[in-house]
């Protein structure tokens, strides 16, 4: 496995421990977990360069992950074009994003605009981020329709699209965590495949 901003490296430990191998993780802050298991490789790294990530060259992957974090590529199209290219046989690319109806749906709140208004925006917009209120976050905004467009120009077929939801056991269990995403909706999570040909 490819986790490309992987954060701590946790979940892609995780991962290792359930039995994936010659796993790799790269993150470009190079904040990782000191206890790194046998199988793992926690590389510091850009994603927008995936080229020139030392320790990736000539490798290829089963599954490559971007959890949350694809939104940073500064060319989205050629990140997903060089991580195609980086797919073993039958591999494939898993990629999560937020929904982007929820940002639309906060900004217009916040500016008292409409909700067609915010979602087909495309100016960048900023946010006091959650979990330090001395960093402000800058985002693109994006549209499902631009999501998909990304994949297809990067020669990528949509296998599958989800919105996870929480079960029935654990609504009952964590009412605040169902109160979370009926505000918020939560992530999109889409299995993609290479188009065959170049
Ligand atoms: C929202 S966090 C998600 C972390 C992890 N994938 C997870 O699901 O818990 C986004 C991650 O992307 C990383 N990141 C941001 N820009 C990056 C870049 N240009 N190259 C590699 N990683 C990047 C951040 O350091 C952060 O760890």
């Amino acid at each position: 496995m490819l986790d490309l901003g992987c954060g701590n490296g946790g979940k892609l430990s995780e991962l290792v421990r359930d039995g994936a191998t010659d796993s790799v993780g790269v993150d470009i802050s190079g904040n990782f977990l000191s206890a790194q298991l046998p199988g793992l490789e926690l590389i510091q790294g850009d994603l927008s360069e995936l080229d020139s990530v030392p320790g990736l060259a000539g490798r290829t992957f089963e599954r490559i992950l971007f959890l949350q974090s694809f939104g940073y590529a500064k060319d989205p199209v050629r990140t997903l074009q060089v991580a195609r290219g980086m797919l073993a046989d039958d591999g494939f690319i898993l990629l999560t994003r937020t929904q982007p109806i929820r940002y639309a749906l906060e900004r217009a709140a916040k500016n008292g605009t409409s909700l067609g208004e915010e979602y087909f925006s495309t100016a960048q917009f900023s946010y006091v981020s959650g979990w330090n209120d001395e960093i402000a976050l800058t985002k693109r905004p994006y549209t499902i329709s631009d999501l998909i467009n990304v994949f297809s120009a990067a020669g990528l077929w949509i296998e599958s699209a989800t919105e996870p939801q929480l079960s029935e056991d654990a609504r009952r269990r964590y009412p605040h965590k169902q109160a979370w995403m009926n505000k918020n909706l939560g992530i999109l999570i889409f299995k993609l495949r290479p188009h065959p040909g170049p």
